[in-house]
């Protein structure tokens, strides 16, 4: 309005720290967001704003276009940019860090579009054992990097070592190639539910951030061990991956593993240029990703770039804030992620893909049918899946279709299907699934007891509402 005060660019510019205030724009209006910056979901990175636009950071991090983050952005307006500096502005051209992502069938249900969040219908996810790379879901944090494979080069280093490089040819010639089928799963998987029981923040997925595939590449522990690594090297407990995937701050996507999973010849964990026999596709990481089996999705980093072996974990926006659980009850605003341990291998889970919440069914000779997935972390394998159709007065085991299971080594999921009875001509049938691992670890029955701010490994019973004719 009118009657705010104006402001020059050159003025905001020059609040750009504590001392000054911290200042930003936004369209035409100016605020002062020093008092915020402190409790910024998103943490220091936020100052990279300080003194200018935040536009183009929220183009990158499109988490902040929503209602909410406008509200917290209005409270904090001081004024507007001075009449001159609009007509400036107006004439810049905008650029889309996202205008270079790869083509995707038209199979996702998407999350968020930029960055991309898809995952495939949950009756799809699971008409196949293993799952088609064109319907493999696909989670993002940042634009698709365009990286050429004629000057790709991987860098590893080992503690205190000089570094080496390695190229796609020498990866593929100098070391074994090997294939292991695994089931990625986001651990942020099943969110949606946890979001209905109480806010949480981050992308809202559906049940089928999940996904299965025979990936084929090198054994880490073998580039490991190339790179001069040895078992007895008591200065190596965490191994960091950095994809070259950057942001506008280029802080690259980076996690860490520990050296027990990384370099365990039995762990599997591989350095992957092929998935289901073809070419790495773009979206999940061309040329080279990790997958780290039985672990959440989110350390089977993409487009990887860097491994570093290291005496610490890394002290990264992604390891130390991102992908931690919290208390259900933490108090409000004062959790620090910090004193949280990074999240790893997932717990058992289950879910009904077949039918969908809402269906209208005709039972056939008094029983419907029901179909879904099943998964443990850590190489646990799916013992048993029980389903109700009845809210949980009986339950039935069903039928379980996996791979042969190698104890403690069992990477991929487990499908599973069951002809279930259930009332005729009935408004509201439950149908509810809950598995057993080999661990004899079981689904906790309700959210609230597992609630947590960012909603991660929601592995609650699921439950689906349907009906029935005659
Ligand atoms: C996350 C507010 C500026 C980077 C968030 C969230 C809020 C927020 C509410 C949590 C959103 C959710 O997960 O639902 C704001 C406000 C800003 C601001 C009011 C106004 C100045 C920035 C800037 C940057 C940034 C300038 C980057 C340079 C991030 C990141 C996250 C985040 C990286 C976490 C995203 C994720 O978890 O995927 N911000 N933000 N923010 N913000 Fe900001
Ligand atoms: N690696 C990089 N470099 N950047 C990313 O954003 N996302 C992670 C992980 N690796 C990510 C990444 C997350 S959260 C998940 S769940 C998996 O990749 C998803 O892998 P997919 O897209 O191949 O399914």
């Amino acid at each position: 309005t009118a009657s705010l005060p104006q402001y020059a660019i050159e003025d905001v510019m020059q609040h750009n720290n504590t001392e000054t205030g911290i200042w930003v724009t936004y369209g035409t209006d100016v605020y002062d967001i020093t008092e915020f910056v402190d409790s910024h979901p998103g943490g220091d990175k936020i100052l990279l704003a300080a003194g200018h636009s935040i536009e183009p950071f929220w183009d990158l991090y499109t988490v902040h276009h929503k209602g909410e983050v406008k509200e917290i952005l209005d409270s904090m307006k001081i004024g507007q940019i001075t009449l001159v500096d609009r007509m400036r502005l107006a004439n810049r051209t905008k650029h889309d860090p996202y205008e270079k992502e790869p083509a995707r069938a038209p199979v996702f249900r998407v999350n968020s579009l930029k960055p991309f969040d898809g995952e495939p219908l949950p009756h799809s996810l699971i008409k196949n054992f293993v799952t088609p790379n064109s319907h493999f879901y696909i989670r993002n944090h940042l634009p698709v990097p365009e990286i050429n494979i004629d000057t790709y080069k991987l860098e590893i280093k080992i503690a205190s070592k000089p570094a080496i490089v390695l190229s796609m040819e020498e990866l593929r010639s100098k070391f074994k190639k090997h294939t292991v089928m695994a089931t990625l799963q986001c651990a942020g998987n099943r969110r949606a539910e946890m979001s209905e029981h109480k806010n949480v923040s981050g992308s809202i997925s559906g049940v089928a951030s999940i996904s299965n595939a025979t990936w084929g590449g090198a054994r880490l522990r073998d580039v490991l061990l190339y790179a001069g690594y040895t078992e007895d090297d008591a200065e190596v407990k965490h191994i960091h991956f950095e994809g070259l995937d950057n942001d506008i701050a280029k802080e690259p996507y980076i996690v860490s593993i520990p050296i027990e999973k990384a370099a365990n010849p039995l762990g599997d964990v591989l350095l992957v240029y092929e998935m289901n026999g073809k070419e790495l596709p773009r979206d999940h990481g061309y040329p080279l990703r990790v997958i780290v089996p039985g672990v959440i999705g989110a350390r089977s980093v993409k487009w990887l770039g860097r491994i570093l072996a290291d005496s610490d974990e890394t002290l990264s926006f992604w390891q130390t804030k991102d992908y931690k659980s919290s208390p259900p009850t933490p108090h409000t605003g004062c959790f620090d992620f910090r004193d949280a341990p990074p999240i790893y291998e997932s717990p058992v889970n289950s879910v009904v893909c077949e039918p969908e919440p809402g269906e209208v069914l005709q039972p056939v000779d008094g029983e419907i049918s029901v179909r879904g997935y099943a998964f443990s972390g850590g190489g646990n394998s799916i013992l048993r899946v029980d389903v109700s159709a009845d809210g949980g007065k009986t339950w039935h085991s069903a039928d379980l279709h996996a791979q042969e299971q190698t104890p403690y080594r069992t990477w991929t999921w487990t499908l599973w299907e069951i002809k279930v009875p259930v009332l005729e001509n009935s408004d509201k049938v439950e149908i509810m699934c809950k598995a057993i691992d080999s661990f004899h670890n079981v689904q906790p029955d309700s959210i609230s007891g597992i609630w947590n701010l960012r909603g991660f490994l929601n592995n609650t019973w699921h439950r689906v509402n349907v009906s029935t004719t005659s």
